[in-house]
């Protein structure tokens, strides 16, 4: 079976491992010895995919000026699945890259029709996650899409001219025109740092979920056919694999009762973890006898990408469960208390963030 992409569906992808055959993702496994240093998404490969990541680290090994952009498209409250891109930014910044995060306000607007003061508040709990998660906002730049210069612009319109509508569909499937500019907006996005005035950044990173991949093959497309206009490499990236909602599908802000969101309150975190799906059996005689299911536990899945950075600890857990020696209970109540302790500590400081005004200080706000 082959399987599209759509960065703007629902996306269900059983096996990442199809990614590889279909769309040319190289694994993950070559570039992991090339790190600086260890980062268990690595190890565990929730990041399990990327092109020429090894190449963009032999570039940070080399002492070459690397740097790292992603972006977030603002249609909802920030939950667990930004703040696996948020890690992964705390991650490559620590590792010495500049780092660069765009807040997709002209894309929601396109494609999710939310309002423009919805996507600039949203945007703006974006960033103050961002910051509250540990990147350092004298180093980090962010912007708004809306509130970019006209170099930035002029990069969109130029990028159409040496794209073909056949190409559009060939990547996307059926494509409309608000599409059309978000995909080129989101190119300019991905390729603008390599420009002077931008810093002249050749070698860039794009840290994404699996379904942003048409994004970047589109973006190195360009880039090829700019190398000499404009100079641009192409760009490397790396993919993650969603976290699912507690329901056992991608989490998402539409369906807020499946997902975490980082400023959730303790007791409704612990209330959407006690309802999580498990991989538990329908009586806990018959989970002691046989074991749990780890794999199909969206309550493991948190331990997994959050909760135990200790290889040790979450093997302990996994052997425990499929031994039957834990029950979904007893695993789901620690569950609720690291995370409350995990959030409760990140609210604080996101508390404190707001409060001084940091993102008003060094982000441009579109106006209305
Ligand atoms: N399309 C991305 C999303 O839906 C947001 C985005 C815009 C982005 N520009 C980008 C992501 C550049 C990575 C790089 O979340």
């Amino acid at each position: 079976m082959t399987i599209r992409l759509d960065p703007w569906g629902h996306f269900a992808i059983e096996e990442y491992d199809k990614l590889f055959k279909q769309f040319g993702i190289e694994p993950i496994d070559k570039a992991i010895p090339l790190l600086p240093k260890k980062h268990y998404f690595f190890d565990r490969k929730i990041v399990f995919g990327h092109r020429d990541f090894d190449k963009w680290l032999q570039a940070l090994r080399n002492g070459e000026k690397v740097a790292v952009l992603t972006g977030f498209m603002p249609s909802g409250h920030t939950h667990l699945g930004h703040l696996m891109v948020i890690e992964e930014l705390r991650f490559l910044q620590e590792l010495g890259a500049h780092v660069k995060i765009v807040i997709a306000d002209a894309e929601a607007y396109a494609v999710r029709k939310l309002s423009r003061e919805e996507t600039i508040e949203y945007g703006i709990e974006y960033i103050t996650h961002a910051i509250a998660w540990g990147l350092d906002p004298e180093k980090t730049e962010f912007y708004f899409q809306t509130a970019q210069k006209t170099e930035y612009y002029r990069l969109i319109q130029m990028f159409s001219r040496k794209v073909s509508m056949a190409e559009m569909e060939a990547i996307y499937g059926d494509i409309s025109p608000g599409k059309i500019i978000a995909s080129l907006t989101q190119a300019a996005d991905i390729l603008h740092l390599q420009l002077p005035e931008y810093g002249g950044y050749k070698y860039v990173l794009v840290p994404v979920g699996a379904d942003q991949d048409p994004h970047l093959r589109l973006s190195r497309d360009i880039a090829d056919r700019f190398h000499t206009e404009l100079g641009l490499n192409r760009p490397a990236s790396f993919y993650h694999k969603f976290i699912r909602g507690l329901d056992g599908n991608k989490m998402s802000s539409s369906k807020p009762d499946y997902a975490i969101f980082l400023l959730d309150k303790p007791d409704i975190i612990k209330k959407k973890v006690m309802m999580a799906l498990t991989g538990g059996r329908a009586t806990a005689e018959e989970q002691r006898r046989y074991g749990g299911i780890p794999e199909k536990c969206t309550v493991y899945e948190l331990y997994m990408y959050f909760l135990y950075k200790d290889d040790q600890k979450l093997y302990k857990l996994y052997k425990e469960c499929v031994e039957g020696k834990i029950l979904c209970g007893e695993d789901k109540r620690i569950a609720a208390k690291l995370l409350v302790e995990m959030l409760t500590e990140h609210q604080r400081r996101y508390k404190e963030i707001m409060e001084e005004g940091i993102v008003q200080k060094i982000v441009k706000i579109p106006a209305f």
